[in-house]
């Protein structure tokens, strides 16, 4: 990553120690963004206890929200406060993304940094920095060595509040501790209730407080703004959750270990930084990069030599499908149709070389299947043991042959602590065969048991697979994942990851709404990529599944590569389903997976959005546009086009009579002139889309 430009200047500095009397009565610190219009502030209430508040243009975004920390052996941290120094510092400078939906970010923002003290015989230290932008804040707790706050350190609860200013319209799914792959709901705050919304409870999940989220939750205020509130730099520290209660307010709850912890530490540390997005329209959510921001510069040296942007198929959708079997035999011992099969696999690497697909990922090649979800017999994947009808030695040869890469598979049935003591060999296996990415997963309830997904055990598990992978020069795509807060940022082999309710529900269970991919990308996307795994041209499912269908149309599948942004993009559907739509897979075939720019040109959240990306190092644009249940007609300008120039864009879209329900395969593709002042009349079918490339010419 470069910094092109790097300019920090230390504008403030107010001390308030023993020396300067006039400073001991200080109880308030403020600053603004860059541009005036959003400011924070940072007071003391009459007991000394911390809070802050947030404004834009002179409205409240967030009213009296505590700080502090309560600690399992020690006094909690929330009183008896005075402040003790202020620093005001501001950053202005671009960086470079090695791959991503935007190649240079600007990074400009003022900070505040407040040292706190307590007033009390034995005073302890909390410092709160507040990074504000124009189009949001970032505030971390940094808890700086000291002589009054040694040894262990164990939070038992993290009182950091978010009080909106009104019964807000949000967007969310339960705070289950285990998992983040829900439909979304879209009720007033007031009324987030995951009993009411219908949402089941699983033997592998844990939704502990009805009335509380994972983040990101995304809300539109009656002001009129947008509102996204999520965390950055998630590191040795629980994930956040946030419950409900009156008065509008989200209050922090940590994902406990088992016996109730909630973080493990010592000083010094930092918590993560809790982020407020702030915008005046929806579409600038998507393209605000705060997150990536607040997380540290690239830490891996030559990460661009094997963490590469790829489209990649699978022998994946089939076993969704029923169609064929991860493991070689059932638990009972009795041989089974096995997808990853030395033949089957040249089969995909045949569809590869003539669609120049470059990843294959192969699940199902590795022994201990038939035991999968038999959480009585632990440890049974060792991640390097073959089944003997798939010879993987040949299979990645013969695919480097045809240009291919074999995408590596881990799935650990949630047996972390399994993986952990096999890890080390699992890659090595890997690295020497010349894989160079891999999808790991850890669907089922958590081993060691009583640990959750979300936890604290869970990110210093993430964190020692992205470390240790770097090593082996892998890249990682992780489904059921820690939730992504930026660290792409400083680990960009951590490429993208599931956390979502992806394309495998549409397989086997209760399918995901039209409206869903018209959430994503202003909840779940503005933490990180998503692996969605879109692109299933076989929309009708019955042939698998009696009354099984995808709640899209084949154009709306199409736009979804340019709509949900993941560096690694499937193409999920069975060869044999490509086949019998040839043309428009030549969309899949030239979307490009790595961008320079991202302009987002409509945007109402739940209802319809449309992308348009600039391919990196090409002069080529894709566009896609989706909508939910309702059939639309949207104008798209291409302003974005060089003036002057012309383009040939090539169309792929809902044919008159598609809809969702009734004739979700019919589309058409067309192909046009265009430049820069054209406005393409796009016709949105119910569930349905559309997907452009742009041809410079
Ligand atoms: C769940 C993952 O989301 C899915 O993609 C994978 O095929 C299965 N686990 C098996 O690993
Ligand atoms: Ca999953």
């Amino acid at each position: 990553m470069k910094k092109l430009v790097s300019f920090i200047s230390i504008i403030l500095l107010l001390s308030g120690c023993a020396e300067e009397p006039q400073q001991q009565d200080q109880t308030k610190a403020s600053i603004t963004s860059p541009n005036g219009n959003i400011e924070v502030s940072l007071q003391l209430d009459k007991n000394g206890k911390p809070f802050y508040t947030v404004q834009k243009n002179n409205s409240s975004v967030i009213d009296t929200s505590y700080l502090g920390f309560k600690f399992k052996n020690q006094p909690e941290l929330t009183k008896n406060f005075k402040i003790s120094k202020v620093e005001e510092t501001e950053l202005n400078e671009t960086w470079e993304q090695p791959w991503g939906e935007q190649r240079v970010i600007k990074d400009h923002h003022k900070q505040l940094q407040v040292s706190l003290e307590e007033t009390t015989e034995k005073p302890r230290k909390l410092n709160i920095i507040f990074r504000v932008f124009d189009d949001g804040i970032g505030f971390r707790y940094d808890i700086p060595e000291q002589e009054n706050l040694t040894g262990d350190v164990v939070i038992s609860d993290e009182i950091t509040q978010f009080k909106l200013t009104h019964d807000h319209k949000s967007w969310w799914i339960p705070a289950d501790y285990d998992s983040y792959e829900y439909n979304y709901s879209e009720t007033k705050l007031s009324e987030i209730d995951a009993q009411k919304a219908g949402y089941a409870q699983r033997h592998d999940r844990n939704i502990t407080n009805f009335h509380a989220v994972n983040t990101p939750i995304t809300m539109e205020t009656e002001a009129g703004l947008y509102l996204s509130i999520h965390e950055a730099n998630l590191t040795d520290y629980a994930g956040m959750t946030l419950g409900v209660t009156e008065h509008n307010t989200l209050n922090t709850e940590l994902v406990p270990w088992e016996n109730g912890d909630k973080v493990r530490t010592k000083a010094p540390f930092v918590s993560p930084w809790r982020t407020i997005m702030i915008n005046e329209e929806a579409k600038d959510l998507v393209t605000n990069y705060l997150i990536l921001n607040l997380n540290e510069p690239n830490k891996l040296e030559n990460v661009t030599s094997y963490a590469q942007p790829m489209k990649y198929t699978g022998i994946w959708w089939e076993m969704h499908l029923g169609k064929s079997t991860w493991g070689r035999k059932d638990a009972e011992g009795n041989y089974t149709t096995h997808g990853a099969t030395t033949e089957n696999a040249m089969k995909y690497i045949d569809f590869n070389k003539k669609h120049h697909i470059k990843g294959l990922l192969i699940e199902g090649w590795n022994a201990g299947w038939e035991y999968w979800g038999a959480q009585d017999t632990i440890g049974f994947f060792d991640f390097v043991t073959t089944y003997d009808d798939f010879d993987i030695k040949k299979v990645v040869h013969i695919a480097k042959e045809n240009g291919v890469d074999i995408i590596g598979h881990h799935e650990t049935s949630g047996d972390a602590h399994n993986y952990e003591n096999r890890m080390e060999k699992a890659f090595q296996f890997y690295e020497d065969l010349g894989i160079h990415a891999i999808k790991t997963g850890y669907a089922g309830g958590l081993v060691p048991k009583g640990e959750f997904h979300h936890g604290q055990y869970m990110v210093r598990h993430h964190q020692k697979v992205i470390e240790t992978a770097a090593k082996h020069q892998l890249a990682i795509d992780a489904h059921e994942p820690i939730k992504a807060t930026g660290l792409r940022r400083t680990y960009p082999n951590f490429m993208t990851r599931e956390g979502v309710r992806g394309m495998e529900f549409n397989g086997w269970a209760d399918e995901n709404p039209p409206s869903h991919t018209t959430i994503l990308p202003f909840t779940r996307i503005l933490s990180g990529p998503v692996d969605y795994t879109p692109g299933i041209f076989q929309i009708d499912l019955a042939e698998y599944r009696e009354g099984q269908a995808i709640q899209s149309t084949l154009a709306n599948q199409l736009a979804l590569y340019v709509v949900l942004y993941s560096p690694m993009q499937m193409a999920a559907d069975l060869p044999e389903n490509y086949a019998k739509y040839e043309d428009a897979f030549r969309f899949i075939e030239d979307v490009a997976v790595d961008w320079e720019t991202t302009k987002v040109i409509h945007a109402k959240i739940g209802d319809y959005l449309t992308i348009a990306r600039k391919q990196r190092d090409s002069d080529n644009w894709f566009i896609g546009s989706v909508t939910d249940e309702k059939a639309r007609n949207l104008e798209i300008p291409m302003d974005f086009l060089d003036q002057g120039a012309s383009y040939k864009a090539t169309i792929y879209k809902d044919a008159k009579d598609a809809d969702f329900e009734k004739n979700p395969s019919a589309y058409e593709i067309e192909e046009l002139e265009v430049n820069s002042t054209s406005v393409y009349q796009a016709s949105l079918a119910r569930g349905g889309g559309v997907a452009i490339s742009i041809e410079k010419q």
